[in-house]
């Protein structure tokens, strides 16, 4: 099961209409999630105008998505009364800047707003190999690409260390792991109600997660990244 199955998935099953994507790009896995209420946050949209009139037919609640044209942080900072007042995000997919501190960030920001019930989805928790694990501001440029062993076009960066830092960070307050399918889908929910909705980065664990190789990531996953096998998809779903 991909992201986008198991996304649609949970909005079948539930009540749930708040839907929030992360880095969005050509909208392949924003379009076709049938919520009630989408918003989508990316610099740099490159939506072509046949996709989305095909899935304005198709569900015609794509008219009314909202599209911001922002960084991530920009878009947590200046739209604080929009989020208000959407209410409760119920599943949030982070598939924005792929390292490891903006996808911290998209996570506790997104935890601030998310429905007691709802679900954030991390795409792209474990890398296939070395070269798609590498670390970089942007996708990796040209030059980079020519230097890195094995490098497939394919890449994850260091997201998965988000994992292992919410894992460390939050072991009562959070059930989180990473499905082992789709290129590791991160799953991040709550265990019990939060006392306070203010979630700030510990930069002491930062750093120290910061450390962890990629050889350490594969020499044991389930240890540091809590990895389920792609089945574990189903249990996620028996959630709901
Ligand atoms: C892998 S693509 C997203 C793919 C999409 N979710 C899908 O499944 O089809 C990553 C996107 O993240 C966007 N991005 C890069 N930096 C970002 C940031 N700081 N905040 C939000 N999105 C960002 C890029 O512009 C790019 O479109």
């Amino acid at each position: 099961m991909d992201r986008i199955e198991l996304i649609q998935n949970i909005f079948q099953k539930t009540d749930f209409e708040n839907y929030l994507e992360i880095g969005c790009r050509k909208g392949k896995s924003f379009l076709p999630i049938r919520a009630k209420n989408k918003v989508a946050v990316d610099p740099v949209f490159k939506i072509a105008i046949s996709r989305r009139l095909k899935w304005l037919m198709k569900w015609p609640a794509n008219f009314q998505a909202d599209y911001f044209q922002l960084e991530s942080d920009v878009f947590f900072e200046t739209q604080k009364d929009y989020l208000q007042n959407l209410g409760p995000l119920d599943v949030v997919l982070i598939d924005g800047l792929h390292n490891f501190r903006a996808s911290l960030h998209d996570v506790l920001h997104s935890l601030t707003y998310l429905n007691d019930e709802g679900l954030i989805i991390l795409h792209d928790c474990y890398p296939p190999h070395e070269a798609a694990a590498v670390y970089a501001d942007v996708f990796p440029t040209e030059e980079q690409q020519q230097q890195l062993k094995g490098w497939t076009g394919e890449w994850c960066g260091d997201v998965w260390k988000t994992i292992s830092y919410l894992m460390g960070k939050y072991p009562d307050l959070l059930d989180v792991g990473v499905i082992n399918t789709d290129y590791g889908l991160g799953y991040v929910r709550f265990k019990t109600t939060p006392l306070s909705r203010k979630f700030e980065v510990d930069e002491d664990l930062f750093v120290k997660v910061d450390q962890l190789t990629y050889k350490e990531l594969k020499s044991d996953p389930e240890k540091i990244i809590n990895l389920e096998p792609a089945s574990f998809s189903d249990t996620v779903l028996s959630w709901y």
